[in-house]
């Protein structure tokens, strides 16, 4: 599956991405992680420590310029060998699901344009969508995309290849509003299937009255056990609240296939 995750600063997207890349590789799948969003965490969410993490993409300048050039710019550029030559590959949270093989987690980090090193914004990003859509177009693998807020990354040609969106939302007017709104942008470039996680929801939370939100909700609690986490350490994996969380992304995963 190609899901990508988007949403209000600060929703929980980058928590859900790590989460639901790690279910999937402990059901045995090979998962490619992107980070795309601007604070390049997904990483660290997923137990890596600062010192290994990759330079995001976006940041190597000679590498930007070879592949996409100065000026004129190459917006087809070979890009097949960079996802393997730019990831890191990172543990599993915990062992694979019963009657399961390990799968495995290969990280990229983008980083976003607004990062990207003097002068070179239009190139850096560029490369980044091609790469994008270099592993979404790829068959047969299973990628989880942590988006920028918005879905700026993905052009019409690579959102028309996701299998799902999710857009993760607050239980508040604002970040519902904002949700919406990404969910129309998503819907108009061509991704269809959307499940909207309405994350720390203290379980009454209202949707009404907001049209254009994902028609399906998955609702995820507030998590004590992460509360407590993030003092110390930014892992979200290995949760007293796992099997929890595992139960919620499959049945996430089931409506986004059934749709
Ligand atoms: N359900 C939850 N219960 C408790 N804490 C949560 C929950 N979801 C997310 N958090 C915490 O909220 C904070 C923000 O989450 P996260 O970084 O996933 O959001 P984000 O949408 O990726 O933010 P950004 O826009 O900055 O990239 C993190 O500290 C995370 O651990
Ligand atoms: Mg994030």
């Amino acid at each position: 599956m190609k899901l990508a995750f988007a949403g209000k600063g600060g929703v929980g997207k980058t928590t859900l991405a790590a989460l639901t890349a790690d279910y999937l590789a402990r059901l045995g799948h090979d998962v490619w992680m992107v980070d795309a969003d601007t604070a390049l965490s997904l990483g660290q969410a997923s137990g890596l420590s600062r010192a290994e993490l990759p330079a995001p993409l976006v940041q190597r300048e000679e590498l930007v310029r070879e592949r996409i050039g100065m000026g004129l710019l190459n917006l087809n550029p070979e890009v097949r060998d960079l996802p393997a030559s730019l990831a890191v590959d990172v543990p599993l949270g915990s062992p694979p699901l019963p009657g399961r093989r390990a799968g495995t987690k290969r990280l990229l980090v983008m980083g976003s344009v607004s990062a990207a090193g003097g002068g070179c914004a239009c190139e850096a990003n560029a490369l980044l969508k091609a790469v994008l859509a270099h592993l979404v177009l790829e068959q047969g693998t299973h990628v989880v995309v942590d988006l920028e807020a918005g879905v700026e990354h993905l052009g019409r040609g690579t959102a028309s290849h996701v299998d799902g969106l999710v857009v993760v939302s607050e239980p508040s007017r604002r970040s519902l509003e904002t949700a919406a709104d990404i969910s129309r942008l998503a819907r108009e470039l061509g991704v269809l299937r959307q499940v909207l996680v309405l994350n720390r929801d203290p379980g009454h939370a209202q949707v009404a009255g907001i049209t254009e939100l994902p028609a399906t909700v998955v609702r995820v609690p507030v998590l004590a056990g992460l509360v407590e986490r993030q003092l110390t350490d930014p892992s979200v994996l290995t949760l007293p609240e796992s099997r929890a969380m595992d139960v919620l992304i499959q049945s996430m995963l089931h409506f986004l296939r059934s749709m």
